[in-house]
């Protein structure tokens, strides 16, 4: 097979400087080895998440000259609204100033006590909104789904039986909503097939319940659909997001995934009624409705970014170069989530790891032995994220100890994806003398943006 090179040319350069170990090294332990704590210029390719850190096309910072600042009515709110509603076929369009601004509005309304939400996985901020509002957000991914190995094409549906069961138990009308989350990030990227979606809106249709799409990452779920269920072959990548979304009755999206731009979000309404209640909640916290806390300019790049992200030779770059790291650390005897998902590879550092316990944080140390050895910035996505105490504050650990390299969109070429691959040959050398870690500072609340550490010796 031919290399597969970027679609697109450099027009604009952001040097990044390289640094040596020993600064790193000293750089990290003063930051008490929690990368998120590192400053930027000091990391030298920064795989910590794709959301917000892409790069804005020749067309969307053409765009941006064209941005109408009018606080209302704007012309780029009128671009904006009219793609959305395009792509979701929804009526009522709210934009926010990113994705959660969009679910504390949605979720704020829908939870309270006594309410449950149902997703195949929540993300961590929507869970944080749900839960701040006293509801309850329960998880229902499939049993085999959260085994790293096992290779199935939707490893990020959720189990329909588990759902309806659930639904029984606490009372379809406690439900507030069944959100899928698409792609399934906190699973590893991995798609929702149409087939599990449309179970799920036949389900929502018999106990009259809310179904919210959460699809920052909608485009690159189109491809896997495209590729993998039957029926999809001859479909554009943006028909089959239309006709998901036609499934869905409200829609929430952080526009700095497959939206392209650096800041962004939507929430998009079918219910009249529904939509007015967000607007005045939108009105109050975020902007005017026709902006939300965005500038003309920001919403004219989304509007643009909406059209390129199903562009069929960027979406197919995406996907095979996130692949591409997959595969190559796979080959070398890393042992990496399979398949490879949409926007980030997943690292199982329990088994990297095998003799590092989790009560001593075997991601933590993948993740500080990667900036180390090479100016590399990832995230635990393990125990450090989502382990929790029982009474005798003994930890409880989370289901797996995964790091997650996630690729930002149209920022590195594969020169330095073939860097990332090399380093991991000094982290193969290093592994069995690896010590882990032991948490000296920890804050009530998502512990893993400010945890300090300590080395074990
Ligand atoms: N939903 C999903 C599935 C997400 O992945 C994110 C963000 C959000 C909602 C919240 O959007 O950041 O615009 O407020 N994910 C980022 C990540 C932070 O690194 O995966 P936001």
């Amino acid at each position: 097979m031919r290399t597969l090179a970027e679609p697109f040319r450099i027009k604009m350069v952001e040097p990044v400087r390289i640094t040596t170990e020993e600064y790193r090294s000293e750089a990290l332990k003063k930051c008490g080895y929690n990368p998120f704590l590192l400053h930027s210029e000091d990391v030298f390719i920064d795989l910590l998440t794709d959301s917000g850190t892409g790069a804005m096309s020749d067309r969307q910072w053409a765009g941006m000259m064209m941005g109408d600042e009018s606080y209302a009515g704007a012309k780029s709110w009128q671009h904006l609204e009219a793609v959305v509603k395009e792509l979701t076929g929804m009526p009522h369009i709210l934009p926010t100033h990113q994705g959660r601004a969009a679910e504390r509005i949605l979720y704020g309304i829908l939870g309270g006590k006594g309410k449950v939400f149902i997703s195949n996985t929540h993300f961590d901020t929507t869970r944080a909104n749900i839960e701040f509002t006293g509801a309850t957000a329960i998880d229902v991914m499939p049993e085999h789904a959260t085994d790293p190995e096992i290779d199935l094409p939707f490893k990020g549906n959720i189990d329909t039986t588990k759902l309806h069961e659930l639904i029984l138990q606490h009372g379809p009308t406690n439900i507030a909503a069944i959100i899928m989350t698409v792609t399934n990030n906190s699973s590893g990227g991995q798609p929702v097939s149409m087939q599990n979606v449309k179970d799920v809106r036949n389900i929502c249709d018999q106990y009259k319940i809310m179904l919210v799409i959460d699809g920052c990452r909608i485009a690159e779920n189109s491809y896997f659909i495209k590729h993998r269920e039957a029926g999809y072959e001859n479909k554009s990548y943006e028909d089959i997001a239309k006709e998901m979304l036609r499934l869905a009755d409200a829609f929430v999206m952080s526009a700095k995934k497959d939206g392209l731009v650096n800041m962004g979000g939507l929430l998009t309404l079918k219910d009249d009624a529904l939509s007015q209640q967000c607007t005045n909640l939108l009105i109050i916290s975020e902007g005017f409705a026709t902006y939300g806390g965005l500038s003309g300019r920001d919403m004219e790049a989304i509007a643009i970014g909406l059209k390129e992200v199903f562009d069929p030779d960027y979406l197919h770059y995406r996907i095979r170069s996130t692949a591409y790291l997959g595969e190559h650390l796979r080959a070398k005897g890393i042992p990496v989530v399979w398949p490879i998902g949409g926007h980030a590879v997943y690292i199982d550092a329990k088994k990297l790891y095998p003799h590092i316990p989790v009560e001593e944080y075997p991601g933590q140390v993948l993740v500080c032995d990667l900036y180390t050895q090479g100016g590399i910035r990832c995230v635990e996505v393990g125990s450090v994220m989502f382990g929790k105490y029982d009474a005798n504050k003994k930890l409880v650990p989370a289901k797996n100890e995964l790091v997650r390299l996630a690729i930002p969109r149209r920022v590195y070429t594969q020169s330095h994806i073939d860097y990332v691959i090399d380093v991991f040959d000094d982290i193969l050398e290093m592994r069995e003398q690896r010590r882990g870690f032991t948490i000296r500072y920890e804050p009530p609340f998502l512990r893993h943006f400010t945890a300090q550490f300590e080395k074990l010796k």
